[in-house]
């Protein structure tokens, strides 16, 4: 087995941590994943006394005090004293400057949303800390998204379950057993909403070209994915058998799958993943070489 992988079914099941029992954190970054997490941490019932963020622009600064009625500071290494879990919430290009700011004590649980930027270089740069790395997605702007987690195998449970808890204030969230394997998940959940908004256009100017009004093709797309999806979310069916169960034999939907997969589908979906997976992987190695240099 590779240095940093685990194997999830012998990590003791994690103990449930509700987000409102978390200890005082800190957001390093106010942008649009950390309100995310934040507008979620508060829904859940964490007092904001417990959240405090580091924000450097004074107008977003100012904006987060409002809305959230939480402490916000310019300063990383104000904000960060005395908090026992920091996010780092910053632009992967900005991680470098934002670390050189601050220092935490050994034991910190310490959680990036930051993509690409790998555990080695946040553990060259935070010595003793528990450093865990989460891949969420757009959705989580609705408390809506899915958020790929990976621990080193030696963290603590408690840092993975407060981990845990912080994530799932922006959506769902799963574990994966190696750091690579975050990048196979960002193909699928991290650019997956694209793949949604192409099919969705795919489909809309598919209907357009058949003659139907734009604004109603606009409408029919959006309103058949949204649904098709909420059925496949509610039921324990595959979503296999439920297009089973929609394509009768000889009938409209067959003829327009079997046009699908005789171009190709599938093989399509599978070469853009590996394409996202690469380049997922390469912007990780380029951020490593460019914070060893
Ligand atoms: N948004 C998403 O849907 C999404 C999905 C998956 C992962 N992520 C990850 O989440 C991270 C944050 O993304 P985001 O969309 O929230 O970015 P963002 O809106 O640009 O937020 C980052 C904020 O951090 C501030 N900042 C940067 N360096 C700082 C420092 N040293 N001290 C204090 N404040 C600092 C920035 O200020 P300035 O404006 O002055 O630069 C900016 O307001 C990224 O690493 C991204 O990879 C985001």
């Amino acid at each position: 087995m590779a240095p940093d992988r685990i194997d999830l079914n012998a990590v003791p099941a994690l103990p449930t941590l509700n987000a409102a029992a978390l200890p005082p954190l800190c957001f390093v970054g106010g942008g649009n994943m950390a309100v995310s997490m934040i507008g979620g941490l508060l829904a859940a019932g964490l007092p904001p006394a417990r959240i405090r963020v580091a924000q450097r622009n004074v107008v977003r600064a100012q904006a987060l005090r409002e809305r959230f009625g939480i402490e916000v500071d310019a300063d990383p290494a104000k904000a960060v004293a005395g908090c026992t879990i920091v996010v780092l919430a910053v632009k992967p290009q900005q991680m470098s400057e934002a670390l050189s700011q601050f220092s935490l004590p050994a034991a910190t649980t310490v959680i990036s949303v930051a993509a690409g930027v790998r555990v080695a270089s946040f553990a060259r740069r935070l010595p003793g800390c528990h450093i865990i790395r989460a891949m969420p997605n757009t959705p989580a702007l609705l408390q809506a998204g899915m958020s790929g987690l990976y621990a080193p195998p030696d963290t603590p449970v408690q840092a993975r379950a407060q981990a845990q808890a912080l994530l799932a204030a922006a959506g769902d969230t799963c574990w994966v057993d190696s750091e690579a394997q975050l990048d196979a998940l960002t193909a699928v959940s991290g650019c997956g909403p694209a793949y949604y908004f192409k099919l969705t256009e795919a489909l809309r100017d598919a209907g357009t070209a058949l003659g139907l009004d734009a604004a109603l093709s606009a409408r029919l797309a959006l309103q058949t994915f949204i649904g098709a999806a909420r059925m496949a979310a509610v039921g324990d069916a595959d979503v296999a058998l439920l297009r089973q169960q929609v394509t009768s034999k000889g009938g409209a939907t067959e003829a327009a799958l079997q046009s699908l997969e005789s171009g190709g589908l599938d093989r399509m979906f599978v070469d853009a993943l590996r394409a996202a997976e690469q380049r997922s992987r390469k912007r990780g190695d380029d951020l490593e070489r460019s914070t060893t240099a």
